[in-house]
């Protein structure tokens, strides 16, 4: 297994310019999508998770409180040198207790269709119909911790 360390980073800091480029390069570039300032503007009331492996970030995601209870689970990412070898399930099963610790009971996520099954071996479950976002399907999903 990888020697992966998980953490919570401030908004604004230096690892958060390299948790940017690593969502710009796995969420937007193979959707030929650019970051806009207004994008990062809504971001600073939300919790940022990275993992890194030899000081390098590899994983990245963002969790925005939504209600007291109730928290997003948005843009996942896990650098493509990286994918498939346990780390997203393990980076999923982190924010979990981080979101305990911060006394949220429920996640929600926008799920792209190609990664629903992959929340569903989390415990995900799909509500509603499938719909497009930035251009590509998507199912809500949601888990109660
Ligand atoms: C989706 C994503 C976050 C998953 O991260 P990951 O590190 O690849 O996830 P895991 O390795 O834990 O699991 C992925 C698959 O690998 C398999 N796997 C898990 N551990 C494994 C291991 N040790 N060896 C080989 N395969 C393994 C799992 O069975 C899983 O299969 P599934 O997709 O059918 O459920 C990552 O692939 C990614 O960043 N994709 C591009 C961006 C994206 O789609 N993000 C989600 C937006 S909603």
């Amino acid at each position: 297994m990888i020697d992966i360390s998980f953490a919570e980073i401030p908004f604004g800091s230096p690892l958060y310019s390299e948790e940017i480029k690593l969502r710009d390069l796995v969420l937007r570039v193979p959707l030929g999508l650019e970051f806009y300032p207004e994008d990062l503007a809504t971001e600073y009331d939300s919790i940022h998770l990275i993992g890194s492996v030899a000081n390098s970030v590899i994983a990245a995601m963002v969790l925005k409180p939504i209600t007291q209870t109730l928290v997003k689970m948005r843009q996942v990412a896990v650098h493509p040198d990286f994918q498939n070898q346990g780390i997203g399930g393990e980076f999923v099963r982190y924010a979990e207790s981080v979101c305990k610790r911060y006394n949220y009971t429920d996640i929600e996520l926008h799920a792209r269709l190609l990664a629903c099954d992959f929340y569903e071996r989390l415990g995900y479950r799909k509500v509603g119909e499938q719909f497009e976002e930035i251009n590509i399907p998507h199912y809500k999903m949601e888990k109660s911790i």
